[in-house]
């Protein structure tokens, strides 16, 4: 076995090699304690490779793995179901403070987080989800819709906007890319950043142990959009916020083309009721829809995700017949910056441990579950908000959460979702609607009023 201190011949990203020299390979070896099978491969490595994995390696924090392993029979993350009780939300349409997210937005006061750092496995699209052309007639990305809808919120109130797009190591590449090759959709580019989130190992079910993507890198996968906390202080983004004098961040998902980004009635309510985090609400479809919801523990505001949440309680309805814990979550929020930096320096949200397959080394086609991995939400931010605010929204309106190949929220459903909402809304705006209709962000449906409107309106 190879003794010597390891070759710095490589340039890495995380480490700074020239100041803090990596270990020798004992020295590795020794800080591995218990996790020494990940170097099992070494004597087959060339240098730049060892320089890689022990980066990657020296990055862990064993004692959080350790600890994490330790819950892996945790059946329920909550607490007796008397503990736990549904939530009071602001009904749709109210307009009461529209005026006020118009100023905010004016001023540039809002900067919006678009998260897309997700694997979107359930798709089955071989891209990141972003790309997905979901423009039922034009044929446009999700990605082209937000960027629009950005850009019309400019040309509509005025101010800067500024995006952020958080991505993740498989994601990040490419989406930069897209975005450049796309002329960013209109926008201007020094008020669009990207920023990564981190990544967590996934550890063997039975054993605990890491578990090798190859001989000279860890499984990794992305650490959850709760990972935008740390990412966001990391990559000085909040610090940019602040000196652009953002107040207000407005977060949801790439998922989503319904999703009314910055919506003023919302944020406006968000402003006027001074609370740390707004969420907007739909009403769940059914007791097993996969939609986190909202409801109070021990008087505070929480999300529970619909894999923590049991089907009895899941199924609990109230007198009229209504579930109990009816608030779904569509993902949409406000978070006050204040609020959010001090999240970042009150120490991480909890990690959610889940069951997956992962094809590893030892076990390249997994048949049935073999590892945990470990996640953090961003929601698990509400219960440490002193003010929260609920504001319910139409699904039809504003929820069409793109997550499956076919069925419920797949392509088909999600296309039919914008055609319906385009001819809606132009019906609305007073005008006549032939056939299906798909209208651009950019349009203001007031300009269609009076007229016959088909096809792709550009
Ligand atoms: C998510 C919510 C659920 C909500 C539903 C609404 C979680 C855990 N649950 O469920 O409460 O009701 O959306 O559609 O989020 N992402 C990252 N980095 C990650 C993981 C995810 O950026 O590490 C992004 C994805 O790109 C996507 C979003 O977060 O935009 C949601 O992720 P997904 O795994 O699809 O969540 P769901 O299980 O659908």
């Amino acid at each position: 076995m190879n003794t010597a201190p390891l070759p710095l011949t490589s340039p890495n990203r995380g480490v700074d090699t020239s100041r803090s020299p990596l270990p020798s390979y004992t020295e590795l070896l020794r800080r591995l304690a218990g996790q020494e099978h990940a170097l099992r491969y070494w004597d087959t490595l060339s240098d730049h490779q060892r320089t890689t994995f022990a980066v990657q390696l020296l990055s862990l924090n064993l004692d959080e793995l350790r600890q994490l392993y330790q819950r892996r029979h945790e059946t329920s993350v909550l607490p007796a179901p008397e503990r736990i009780g549904p939530v009071s939300v602001i009904p749709p349409d109210s307009k009461q403070h529209v005026e006020r997210g118009i100023d905010a937005l004016s001023r540039g006061e809002v900067a919006v987080l678009l998260v897309a750092g997700g694997q979107g496995s359930r798709l089955g699209f071989d891209a990141p989800k972003g790309f997905y052309p979901v423009g039922p007639l034009s044929r446009k990305s999700l990605f082209q819709l937000h960027a629009e809808k950005v850009l019309a919120l400019q040309q509509r109130y005025g101010g800067r906007v500024f995006t952020l797009i958080m991505t993740s190591p498989a994601t990040h590449g490419p989406t930069v890319a897209f975005f450049e090759h796309h002329r960013y959709f209109g926008l201007t580019p020094s008020d669009v950043a990207f920023f990564q989130q981190g990544t967590m190992p996934a550890l063997c079910l039975e054993t605990g142990k890491l578990l090798l993507e190859t001989p000279s890198s860890l499984f990794l996968s992305p650490d959850g959009h709760g990972g935008t906390l740390t990412a966001l202080a990391s990559s000085g983004l909040l610090s940019q916020l602040r000196e652009r004098g953002v107040r207000t961040v407005f977060y949801f998902q790439v998922d989503n083309p319904l999703v009314r980004i910055a919506d003023p009635a919302f944020l406006g309510h968000h402003l006027a009721a001074q609370a740390e985090v707004s969420s907007k609400v739909v009403a769940k479809r059914n007791a097993v829809e996969r939609a986190g919801v909202f409801a109070t523990m021990d008087g505070r505001c929480v999300v529970i995700e619909y894999s923590d949440l049991p089907r009895s309680l899941a199924e609990e309805t109230q007198a009229d017949g209504r579930l109990r814990l009816w608030a779904g979550s569509p993902a949409i929020h406000a978070f006050d910056l204040e609020f959010l930096q001090r999240m970042t320096g009150e120490g991480c949200l909890p990690f959610h441990v889940a069951r997956k397959k992962v094809p590893h080394v030892d076990d390249p086609s997994p048949v049935r579950e073999n590892a945990l991995k470990f996640e953090r939400f961003i929601f698990d931010v509400l219960p440490r908000a002193e003010r929260w605010l609920l504001m319910e929204t139409r699904r039809e309106e504003e929820f069409a959460p793109l997550k499956n190949a076919s069925g419920d929220d797949s392509p088909a459903t999600v296309r039919a979702a914008l055609l319906a909402d385009s001819a809606r809304r132009l019906q609305q705006a007073g005008a006549e609607v032939v056939g299906e209709v798909e209208v651009s962000p950019l349009y203001r449906l007031e300009d269609f009023s009076g007229r016959q409107v088909s096809g792709y309106v550009e």
